[in-house]
């Protein structure tokens, strides 16, 4: 099945099933971006508009770019409010946003269904103002080596979805190559103790001024 299907027909339970990698996310992207001031917002794959909801408590304008229309339709149920515009949109194409619309990128579970991320971080770069912040968040590669990717069940079994495995590297080359400096790298863990491999890894980076 194809991944925009696998999330037509998930969009019912993504927001009610059981889901650890969804909840550290909400929490991750929380604590991270907590830190940081931004007023215009473009969210890739932005899903059923988890993370839009807490963006939109310090945002003025968001924009939720996803290529799935059920997903995208919980979302414009969910949240209402004028500031923000669901789009939807395939991120493998060119993003059809106006240039340095936004101050904040994200980007929450939704590169490792993506192969090319030099096209992900060049366009991210063309949308971001100067001094820009990328933020991502995805299901760390430590996990996905040992064959966890993104699933969910249905009534003849588990659908689990198209995947592609990003090692740390690809993160930090792709984002050097288009123009972004790491401003912050975490690893998120289950448990306290970090002794499991950790869930998930976020990255800030910041837009750099090309010279
Ligand atoms: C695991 S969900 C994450 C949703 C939300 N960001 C969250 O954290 O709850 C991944 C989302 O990425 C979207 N997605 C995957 N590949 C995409 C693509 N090429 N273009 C647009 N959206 C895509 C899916 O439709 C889905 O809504």
């Amino acid at each position: 099945m194809s991944i925009e299907k696998a999330y037509n027909s998930w969009a019912d339970q993504y927001d009610s099933n059981d889901n650890k990698t969804r909840d550290l996310d909400a929490k991750a992207t929380i604590e991270t971006l907590s830190k940081y001031r931004f007023t215009n917002v473009l969210e890739l794959g932005c899903g059923t508009g988890k993370n839009t909801q807490w963006l939109l408590t310090k945002a003025e304008r968001i924009i939720g770019l996803d290529f799935s229309l059920e997903m995208l339709n919980h979302a414009k149920r969910k949240i209402t409010d004028r500031r923000v515009e669901f789009k939807l949109a395939d991120l493998t194409k060119e993003w059809d946003i106006e240039n340095q619309f936004a101050d904040l990128v994200t980007s929450s579970l939704t590169l490792e269904h993506i192969d090319d991320l030099n096209h992900i971080f060049n366009q991210a770069y063309q949308k971001l103002s100067e001094n820009g912040i990328f933020f991502i968040s995805e299901l760390h590669p430590f996990k996905q080596y040992t064959g966890s990717k993104a699933k969910y069940k249905t009534e003849s079994g588990e659908e689990e979805l198209e995947v592609y495995t990003h090692h740390l590297s690809d993160y930090l080359d792709n984002a050097l190559r288009n123009g972004f400096k790491l401003l912050v790298v975490n690893e998120w863990f289950d448990d306290k103790t970090r002794n499991e491999l950790p869930r998930l890894v976020t990255f800030v980076f910041n837009k750099r001024i090309k010279k």
